[in-house]
């Protein structure tokens, strides 16, 4: 019986793995530029702590999660996002007590939620995500936002949107729940269920819902940016300002709320505009969540990030006909004739790779004219041909695919020669 891949998930096979690879590469090279160290955390966590952070009514802790009870009867989550678990080591780790601060860190790493799979969403996906713990100069809002949208630039899209919105602070979300409340409830009973609740525990989720996003009701739904007291509003201002002399182009959208109870002040999305590029648009996600580390028992450590997966930057790259340019060429590939040196090269190709090559020879007792494609297929740079005679003499041929030039070397330094060669 054939047992098929779990919905929502894929391989990743070689011939995509190195346009995987190559972005990977791409984003540690920024994170070093930007100054973010790597952090890495376990994939499950308590199901607690996404309750917490993430939030109670989020549809990510509500209906998203993979929880399981483990034979100690603990109940495990895989985790859906990286924030609360980076915020958990924080606190968990004292990084706050670290003599450089605000503390940066980034990750790169498999999440999960059970979500209906569909293009741009799976059920186990790879986020990159960065976090800026123990700061709340905006101008670290505007340089977490310039990293996110500088490894789309660096690897050439153009169609990006960055939109931003402010949540304010603790007083002007309660001022804002409290217009939302007068607001939607006269005509709740129009709304799903899941935005009845929400009324109640969480007003502002009623904007993001998916289901009714089209009532009346949402698009005359009172702002958050009129209920900014004047601390949230100067925050704003300033992020504003910062992201202007960075030259990052970008917009306010006041409906901009994100799928999780953690965030104030900053909150921002950079969406994809390509043709094509399907009905999710949203490429990355992030904001400010002052208040998380108390919440996780550490002390005040207001932080920022945000996370984008590499699944839908794939397709942003696809959507946009970006190649990226990756090379895949071998340096050597050994052809052999004949039963002796077949045998011999089991060590000479033991030696090229000793030496920093990397090198194949054939394994399917191929003739000479299969050996050579193989080594087109391969992209070999150069060929080394040992016949019985060259065996003989201790000689072996070299020739460079690329230029057709061909040297007879002696066979105890081919690596030595296939150095010299590349050199020219
Ligand atoms: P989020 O908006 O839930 O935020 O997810 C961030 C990004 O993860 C999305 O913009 C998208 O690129 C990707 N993503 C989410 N769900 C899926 C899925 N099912 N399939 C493919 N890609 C997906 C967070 O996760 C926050 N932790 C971001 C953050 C970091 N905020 C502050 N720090």
């Amino acid at each position: 019986m054939q047992i098929n891949i779990p919905r929502g998930t894929q391989d990743i096979l070689p011939g995509t793995v190195e346009k995987w690879q190559y972005i990977e590469n791409r984003i540690k090279d920024l994170c070093d530029r930007f100054q973010y160290n790597e952090i890495r955390t376990p994939i499950f966590e308590h199901t607690e702590l996404f309750l917490r952070s993430v939030g109670d009514t989020t549809d990510i802790v509500t209906k998203e999660m993979y929880t399981f009870e483990d034979r100690g009867e603990r109940s495990l989550t895989l985790r859906p996002e990286g924030t609360a678990s980076v915020v958990r080591s924080f606190v968990e780790n004292k990084m706050f007590g670290l003599p450089s601060q605000p503390v940066k860190l980034f990750y790169l790493g498999q999440m999960f939620r059970y979500e209906r799979p569909q293009a741009g969403r799976f059920r186990q996906f790879v986020q990159f995500g960065v976090e800026a713990i123990g700061s709340k100069d905006p101008a670290i809002d505007a340089e977490v936002m310039a990293l996110a949208y500088s490894v789309y630039e660096s690897l050439g899209l153009s169609k990006l949107k960055l939109v931003v919105n402010s949540l304010g602070d603790k007083e002007s979300r309660l001022a804002h729940r409290e217009a939302l409340m007068g607001h939607f409830s006269p005509s709740i009973g129009e709304f799903c269920k899941d935005c009845q609740s929400r009324l109640e525990k969480n007003p502002m989720r009623i904007l993001d819902c998916k289901k009714d996003h089209d009532h009346p009701l949402m698009k005359s739904a009172p702002s958050i940016l009129e209920y900014l007291n004047e601390d949230s509003k100067q925050y704003f201002e300033k992020v504003q300002a910062y992201l202007t002399a960075l030259n990052i182009p970008y917009e306010v959208d006041s409906n901009l709320v994100r799928g999780l109870d953690y965030y104030n002040h900053t909150a921002f999305e950079i969406m994809s505009e390509a043709e094509g590029f399907g009905a999710i648009t949203t490429l990355c996600g992030g904001g400010r969540y002052n208040g998380l580390t108390e919440e996780l028992g550490g002390p005040e450590a207001p932080g920022i990030g945000f996370a984008m997966s590499l699944e839908r930057l794939l397709a942003a790259l696809q959507a946009e006909g970006i190649e990226l340019p990756i090379e895949k060429k071998i340096d050597c590939y050994l052809v052999a004739l004949g039963e002796e040196a077949k045998d011999y090269t089991v060590g000479l190709l033991n030696e090229l790779r000793k030496a920093g090559f990397s090198a194949e020879r054939d394994y399917l007792d191929r003739k000479v004219k299969g050996q050579f494609k193989a080594a087109d297929r391969l992209q070999a740079k150069f060929v080394a041909i040992l016949g019985e005679d060259e065996l003989k003499e201790n000689k072996i041929n070299v020739k460079s695919q690329e230029t057709g030039e061909q040297k007879q070397v002696n066979l105890d330094h081919l690596a030595a020669a296939l150095k010299d060669f590349q050199s020219y």
